[in-house]
């Protein structure tokens, strides 16, 4: 088993000689012309974060006893789906606050038999009895904290059915044998590191509400802290029952009685006929090209796909190798491009099989062009002139996304969630499972932002059986039709800019996963109109971006990325050091 750095090749990292004194044309002058990819090379000495390396398979995820696990599968013989189910169900167990049953995602899925790549969407569903103005008061205000900390915030969860359709469509193992670890480790418990233990103490009050999610999370009166041991017997028998009766005992039996249960007793709305009426869907990726590589990512009901793809187009015409990492002129020109891609979402982007979203228009390279035509790097774009709206601030940093490649060069991205920080807070009577707060992703009024500062409107109204707009973007980069980067990330609306990042600094700036990962990030995300930095920006930079017109605020740490790369048949992979509890291993 690889866990730490070996490495055996060796070449030339490039780039840094060109950094400085490069003058650079107007972008109005750009040319449409795709700059050819650097001659991406890695050198082992220039590196300072070095990635994990195997050759036969491997699992990035964000915690470890759920790595140990996917590993353990693979080395059994499993394909990466199944590692992928069985990581899936056991950082429901081991990653409460954003793994989940009770919540919803999205998985790539690459068959190199085929070739295909397949992205399986099991977002949670609006209930039947949702309505367009649910959030709203008597005066058309939204009432704050109901799309988030009550029983209308749960929707419909699709992570087990989604689980039970990837294994039975292209694992290779019964789900009682990649569900079995996890039951282990919510039946014995497993020790409450430090950084469970802060996110439990900083959602005390969602949590403390309910009686349910005491018994679990607490410990007199208060929630457990670092050290101590999490027992989840509720969450083992839930999950002994879905070993024995498949998705069906959640969306049909005993565990379907026990979440409608819940509903009845707080006035929520989810019904059986809901969960019965639970749909995954396998969608057409969303494709594009970058510097001859193809870009396959999660289509709508996400919108990181399009945006990465439409942002990467934009990019395409420069050579950010020149402009130099991070620098005033490649800020610019990133964040300039990220505020006109968010401005198209506020507008464009919803579930699918309720609005027509204009993805090939989004997506093309043309489109791009006439956006990128009106950013300059000498004047920044006020927000508002690209379109109005209101700024709110940002919350919390609770999805996960985790990566598996498995020895026959199968490849999967999962990122799913719960929403915010243990999602609603609430456990479903004594099933131990945590129901979502996804409902929040909807637009609860044209033009008002939500958890994440984002807006919507039409598109992403409240309906029922619809899916709420994300921005989680699970995604592969292939190249010569093969994964050569498998990555995604948690963080709100400040997914789609991590792996666009990730893609950047990978592809432009030729850097190995750990270097990608380790490299400070910057987010913009059109409103509020402010460049979000992580610390790690030279003051140098921040002051000509600032003379350039931009409100610089230091933020968080943005994001947490899994990621592996495919490389000569050699696997390089790494955990975002942004969580400590994060862990890749391989073999
Ligand atoms: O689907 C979405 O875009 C959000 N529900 C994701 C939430 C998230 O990433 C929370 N923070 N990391």
């Amino acid at each position: 088993m690889s866990i730490q750095f070996k490495r055996s090749t060796v070449v030339t990292f490039l780039g840094l000689a060109l950094l400085a004194g490069v003058s650079v044309a107007p972008l109005q002058a750009k040319t449409p012309a795709p700059v050819a990819p650097p001659q991406v090379q890695y050198d082992y000495d220039m590196d300072i974060f070095h990635p994990v390396i195997a050759h036969n398979g491997m699992v990035a995820t964000e915690q470890h006893l759920a790595s140990a696990i996917g590993l353990d599968i693979l080395k059994k013989g499993g394909n990466a789906v199944d590692a992928a189910v069985a990581i899936g169900f056991a950082l429901a167990v081991a990653l409460p606050n954003a793994g989940n049953l009770g919540g919803g995602g999205f998985m790539m899925v690459h068959d190199k038999d085929s070739g295909q790549t397949i992205a399986l969407d099991f977002r949670e569903m609006a209930p039947a009895k949702a309505s367009r103005d649910m959030y709203l008061d008597e005066k058309g205000d939204v009432v704050a904290g109901r799309s988030l900390y009550t029983h209308l915030a749960v929707g419909v969860p699709g992570t087990v059915a989604g689980m039970e359709h990837a294994l039975k469509k292209w694992g290779s193992m019964p789900l009682e044998q990649v569900i079995q670890p996890a039951i282990e480790l919510a039946e014995n418990g497993y020790i409450v590191s430090n950084s469970l233990a802060e996110n439990l103490a900083a959602t005390k009050e969602s949590l403390g509400k309910w009686d349910t999610t005491k018994a679990i999370f607490f410990r007199d009166g208060e929630p457990l802290k670092a050290g101590d041991l999490l027992v989840q017997k509720d969450l083992a028998e839930s999950m002994r029952l879905i070993a024995k009766e498949g998705a069906d005992a959640f969306y049909k039996g005993k565990i379907a009685d026990q979440i409608v249960a819940e509903m009845g007793k707080h006035d929520g709305l989810i019904t059986k006929e809901d969960l019965a009426n639970y749909k995954v869907v396998e969608r057409e990726p969303v494709k594009g090209t970058y510097r001859g590589y193809e870009v396959v990512s999660m289509p709508p009901p996400s919108s990181g796909g399009i945006h990465v793809i439409q942002m990467l187009n934009m990019l395409e015409p420069h050579d950010l190798n020149v402009l130099g990492l991070n620098s005033s002129k490649t800020v610019t020109l990133v964040a300039e491009i990220m505020k006109r891609a968010y401005a198209d979402r506020s507008e464009y982007l919803g579930d699918p099989d309720f609005s027509q979203v204009p993805q090939k228009g989004l997506t093309s390279k043309a489109y791009a062009n006439s956006l990128a035509n009106t950013i300059s790097f000498d004047k920044v774009t006020p927000s508002k002139e690209i379109l109005p709206g209101k700024p709110q601030p940002y919350e919390s940093d609770q999805t996960t996304h985790y990566s598996v490649v498995d020895k026959d060069g199968n490849a999967v991205a999962v990122t799913y969630t719960l929403n915010l920080n243990f999602g609603s807070g609430i456990v479903a009577g004594e099933s131990g499972i945590l129901l979502n707060n996804e409902m929040d992703d909807f637009s609860a009024k044209p033009g008002v932002p939500n958890a994440f500062g984002l807006i919507g409107g039409d598109a992403n109204a409240v309906e029922p059986a619809k899916r709420p707009l994300s921005s989680m973007t699970p995604t592969l980069v292939l190249k010569d039709g093969k994964p050569w980067l498998v990555t995604g990330s948690p963080g709100g609306a400040r997914i789609i800019t991590t792996v666009l990042q990730t893609i950047l600094n990978s592809i432009d700036f030729g850097m190995n996963p750990a270097e990608a990962a380790s490299t400070p990030r910057f987010h913009h995300q059109w409103l509020p109109d402010e460049l979000r930095v992580e610390k790690g920006f030279s003051p140098d930079t921040l002051a000509l971006l600032k003379e350039k017109g931009y409100d610089i605020a230091l933020k968080p740490a943005m994001g947490r990325t899994q990621t592996i790369q495919v490389r000569d048949n050699v696997l390089y992979g790494y955990s975002d050091p942004r969580n400590p509890d994060g862990v890749t291993i391989g073999y």
